[in-house]
């Protein structure tokens, strides 16, 4: 296994995640049946409103056919997935935990989209790409756990074509400390926020430039609050599958310092001059 700099502990590293994926899989269907990418998204869009931020995040990007799109920390392949069967492109992913590109890779064998997504193991902060070769980046609920933001801009800027654009995601600090544990890190040393003004400012310094700006935090707050409702319902397969069963608690941590106001989220679009 390669040894990258900067893996965020065991976090993202669930040992059997082939077999509890199989065995979440089976509830939905039965080995051999090909599974729609959008009935995964409980358990394979690992950010704050699943598919819908996904889908919101392609259509501010302007992702359209024939773009050549990387995912970075592409997770278990979610967003890649849905984005390459809604918008019609191929998406390549790449992130640090080699379970989850293996994890990827399985389920795009389960939707049968093995010819329109590929996950590479590779670091944000050394893409295994030439220069000026992708015409969309998706960053997805991944700058969190990266505390380089100017070479990690920097890095996505060197792989763009001139006026391709990078859609970014992100929670942002707010108004303090947010509530540990949480989905991206169960301890403050894996965080690394910055709030929305000083993302906007390391991805300019990395030489690229605002083209949208929205602050996603009211539709997050709406997230938050049914996500906390919905604490005691009888559990369904989510995240939890791959990342253990106190995900809930996680996610409910995220909810809370979001409606506290110590945490907000950020959907941006910026564009390589
Ligand atoms: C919260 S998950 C989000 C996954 C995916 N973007 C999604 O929205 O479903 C964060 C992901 O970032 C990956 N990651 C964290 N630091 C990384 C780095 N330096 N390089 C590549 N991937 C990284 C993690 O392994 C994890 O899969």
């Amino acid at each position: 296994m390669t040894n990258f700099p900067q893996t965020p502990g065991s976090h993202y590293r669930p040992a059997g995640l082939r077999e509890r994926l199989e065995r979440a899989l089976a509830l939905l269907a039965p080995a051999g049946q090909a599974l729609e990418p959008g009935q995964l998204g409980a358990l394979d869009q690992f950010h704050t409103r699943g598919l819908a931020a996904t889908r919101e995040l392609a259509e501010l990007g302007g992702i359209v056919a024939g773009h050549a799109v990387l995912d970075v920390g592409s997770g278990l392949g979610g967003p890649a997935r849905l984005v390459a069967a809604s918008r019609g492109c191929r998406v390549i992913g790449i992130d640090l935990s080699e379970e989850f590109v293996e994890a990827a890779r399985y389920l795009s064998e389960r939707t049968g989209q093995t010819a329109q997504v590929e996950f590479l193991h590779a670091s944000a902060l050394a893409l295994p790409f030439g220069d000026a070769v992708f015409d969309r980046i998706l960053l997805q609920h991944v700058a969190m756990n990266i505390r380089q933001r100017t070479e990690l801009y920097r890095e996505m800027r060197r792989v763009l074509v001139p006026g391709g654009r990078m859609a970014a995601y992100d929670v942002v600090r707010a108004g303090g400390e947010p509530l540990y544990p949480l989905p991206w890190a169960r301890s403050p040393e894996h965080s690394f926020l910055l709030d929305a003004a000083a993302t906007r400012d390391a991805v300019e310094a990395a030489g690229l430039r605002t083209l949208a700006w929205r602050d996603d935090t009211p539709a997050a707050i709406g997230w938050a609050q049914r996500l906390l409702q919905a604490v005691g319902a009888p559990p369904a397969p989510g995240l939890a599958v791959a990342m253990g069963e106190d995900f809930p608690q996680l996610a409910a941590n995220l909810a809370r310092s979001l409606l506290q106001g110590r945490v907000g989220v950020l959907m941006a679009v910026f564009e390589a001059a």
